[in-house]
């Protein structure tokens, strides 16, 4: 079949070469922020083939389902979702016009042969580690190959094979670092979706980082699994920890502020304790995943701390940075859980004083120890005791959003409000912000007089510098 003029291209020295045809990509992401960071890496990779986003699904060439497999749930999701997609790629089929599936993420790791039988008209099954071979993996879809199962995870890291990004970062910007993780906690699925850990070399971390500073980013969260257990060649030979690949990035121009997530209590390192009180750029809000609060069920959760581990852990975060707040996770109705084990974790609650928590009822996840654990505690008990917990931490967000009032805060402003005239930024502690200013404020991190608590966000005024 010969090119149709507009799919040809001349380059300066000579031969013509095809321009690749425009096409669309729809992309839907579930999950953690490592999920959006790859769906938008997918993006990135398949630009080159003539993708360009979509927001609308049916007239997209590729959907992409990048999946999240941590709660029971999104795995139910994921089968309805690809329910109602199907009459869209049908509607398709009838225009002579072809729609290929694929389902990404760690639904796909774990449960490849599943999808394969419940939505045999899925072209491409892959995992977290594979994205970068989707022009392959579209390749042979488009011969004809039947399903593409990538569900390896290879030798070489995908981090190499990437593209520089397609898209501006925004103002504020993602960046992974390391992947997997090694501590198997007896309720998850991360260690058998995402593989063991690995870190990424600094160099191209930075180089990364420069590349987000320059493109707009002010901001740069970085990304892993367990991130604080980060142990990448440094840019000078040397083995970097995340201390060290923090002090680097603060070195770049312009970037103002720096966060890690999530972290694991046993990975904070003196040397990262001390990153907070000497790294002006790191963000004094630390999300720090706890559990639970009762010894007996930390052990039964192979966590490998106590409670009172973490409440040390704690006083010398804030000995080292007084402004330090805090961030956790939750799960509550693990198996053996009795109303002792979950009064400590009410207890610690009240002890640290957080000012946010993702609470989680205990899903039980098919392969893992605990999902074979005796004492599997019933749903009724379940929802109790997360309403009770979800209440306190209610009282202990509100309290946290409520000291602010009256107080200045530096804000950086991202991106235009949802108002006409108003711009929205984030304080430290990620709470939004609307102030009514000029566009021109975004990339800039300005003081702000706190007025106003809302639910969800606090309003104020740009206060004088
Ligand atoms: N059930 C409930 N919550 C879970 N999480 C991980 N696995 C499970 C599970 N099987 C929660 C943990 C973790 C967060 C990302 O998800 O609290 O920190
Ligand atoms: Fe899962 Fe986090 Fe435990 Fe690793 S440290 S097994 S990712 S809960």
């Amino acid at each position: 079949m010969s090119l149709t003029e507009p799919d040809r291209l001349n380059t300066a020295d000579g031969p013509t070469v095809a321009k690749p045809k425009a096409k669309r990509v729809f992309i839907k992401t579930w999950g953690c922020q490592m999920n959006v960071y790859d769906s938008n890496r997918m993006a990135d990779v398949i630009a080159p083939l003539g993708y360009m986003p979509t927001e609308d699904v049916s007239v997209a060439d590729l959907v992409i389902f990048n999946t999240c497999h941590i709660r029971e749930k999104a795995t139910e999701k994921l089968f309805s979702e690809l329910g109602r997609l199907h009459p869209f790629q049908k509607a398709k089929a009838q225009r002579g016009e072809r729609m290929m599936v694929a389902v990404a993420g760690c639904v796909a790791q774990a449960e490849g042969s599943e999808i394969q039988r419940r939505a045999p008209f899925v072209d491409m099954v892959f995992g977290p580690q594979t994205y970068h071979q989707l022009p392959e993996m579209i390749a042979q879809v488009t011969r004809g190959a039947g399903l593409v199962l990538n569900t390896e995870f290879p030798s070489e890291t995908k981090f190499d094979q990437l593209p520089e990004e397609h898209k501006p970062p925004g103002v504020s910007a993602f960046l992974s670092v390391q992947e997997g993780c090694d501590k198997f906690c007896t309720f998850c699925v991360v260690p058998y979706t995402r593989g063991t850990e690995y870190s990424r070399p600094a160099a191209a971390i930075v180089a990364e980082a420069e590349r987000l500073v320059r493109n707009g980013a002010r901001e740069i969260t970085l990304l892993g699994q367990n991130v604080n257990a980060f142990h990448g060649d440094g840019c000078d030979g040397k083995p970097w920890d995340l201390a060290r690949l923090l002090q680097c990035l603060a070195e770049i121009p312009k970037l103002k502020r720096l966060r890690y997530t999530t972290s694991h209590p046993r990975d904070m390192k003196d040397t990262l304790i001390a990153a907070h009180s000497t790294i002006p750029q790191l963000m004094p809000f630390l999300h720090l995943p706890v559990q639970s609060g009762s010894d007996t069920i930390l052990e039964a959760m192979n966590r490998k701390h106590t409670s009172d581990d973490y409440r040390r852990l704690i006083d010398r975060l804030r000995s080292a940075r007084s402004d330090m707040a805090f961030s956790t996770d939750f799960i509550v109705g693990f198996p053996g859980e009795t109303d002792d084990d979950f009064a400590a974790t009410l207890k610690l609650v009240r002890d640290i004083g957080f000012t946010q928590a993702y609470t989680f009822k205990y899903s039980r996840r098919p392969g893992t120890p605990a999902s074979a654990m005796p004492d599997q505690i019933d749903a009724t008990i379940q929802n109790a005791r997360l309403a009770e917990l979800q209440s306190l931490m209610q009282e202990q967000q509100d309290a946290f959003n409520s000291a602010m009032i009256g107080t200045i805060m530096p804000v950086l402003f991202d991106r235009k409000g949802r108002y006409q005239g108003q711009v929205h930024g984030r304080t430290a502690y990620m709470q939004a912000v609307h102030v009514t200013a000029p566009e021109r404020i975004i990339s800039q991190e300005l003081p702000v007089k706190i007025e106003k608590v809302g639910l969800n966000s606090v309003s104020g005024q740009l206060a004088a510098a």
